[in-house]
C-alpha cells in the first residue's frame, strides 16, 4: 500500500454507505465497544456521534473512500489530561500497514487540537495481537494488563493498556 493513498478527514454524510461495509462486519466490531451497524441509517447516526462533543473522529480513507475510523474520547474534569484512542479498518485492508499509518497521522493532530491532552491511551483485548502491534509500531508503550476489565460483546475480557505521552 502506497502510504500517500491513505488520508484522514472528517466524516461526511455521504460516507454512510462505505461505513456500513466495514462497521457492519462482525469481524471488525468484535474487538470494539460500539455495536455492529445494521443499516445505512445507523451509519448516519454513528457519523453524527463521532463528531459530537468530547470526541475527535476521522475517517481513514484510501483514495478518499472511507475504509475505517480513528477516534479519541477527550477526557474532561479529572480526566482532562488524557484521551482514549480507538480505531478500526475494513477486513479487506488488514495487514497492509493502514492502521499504523493512520494512528501515526492522528497523534500530532490530536495533541495539537487538544493541548490539555498530555496522554493518549488505548486498550485492546489481550488476544488482539494485531492491535497491540499497531500501537507498538506507532510509538505507544505497553503499560500493563488489566484483568477482567472489559465487558465486550457479551464476554468479560482482559485488557492490555498502552499509552503515549506528549514528551515521548
Ligand atoms: C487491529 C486493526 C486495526 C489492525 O489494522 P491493520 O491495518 O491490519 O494493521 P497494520 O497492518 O498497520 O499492522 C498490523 C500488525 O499486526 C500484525 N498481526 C496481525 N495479526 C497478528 C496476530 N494474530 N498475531 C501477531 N501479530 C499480528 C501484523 O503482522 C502487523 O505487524 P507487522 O507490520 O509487524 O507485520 C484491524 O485488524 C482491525 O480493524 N481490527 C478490528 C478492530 C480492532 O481490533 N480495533 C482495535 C481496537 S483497540
Amino acid at each position: 500500500m502506497d502510504p500517500s493513498r491513505i488520508t484522514l478527514r472528517p466524516f461526511k454524510p455521504s460516507d454512510a454507505h462505505d461505513m456500513l461495509s466495514w462497521a457492519g462486519d462482525e469481524r471488525v466490531t468484535k474487538s470494539v465497544r460500539w455495536k455492529t451497524l445494521a443499516t445505512k441509517e445507523e451509519a448516519s447516526i454513528f457519523i453524527d456521534q463521532i463528531s459530537g462533543p468530547h470526541r475527535w473522529g476521522r475517517s481513514i480513507c484510501i483514495d478518499d473512500r472511507s475504509i475505517g475510523l480513528v477516534t479519541v474520547y477527550v477526557g474532561s474534569g479529572n480526566e482532562r489530561c488524557r484521551g482514549e484512542m480507538s480505531y478500526a479498518i475494513g477486513v479487506e485492508h488488514w495487514g497492509k500497514g493502514v492502521a499504523t499509518v493512520a494512528v501515526k497521522m492522528a497523534l500530532p493532530k490530536v495533541f495539537e487540537a487538544f493541548p490539555q491532552i498530555l496522554r493518549l491511551q488505548a486498550m485492546t483485548t489481550s488476544e488482539n495481537k494485531a492491535s497491540q502491534r499497531v500501537l507498538v509500531k506507532a510509538g505507544f508503550t505497553k503499560e500493563g494488563l488489566l484483568r477482567k476489565y472489559l465487558y465486550l460483546k457479551g464476554q468479560i475480557q482482559d485488557a492490555v493498556v498502552f499509552s503515549i505521552v506528549v514528551d515521548d
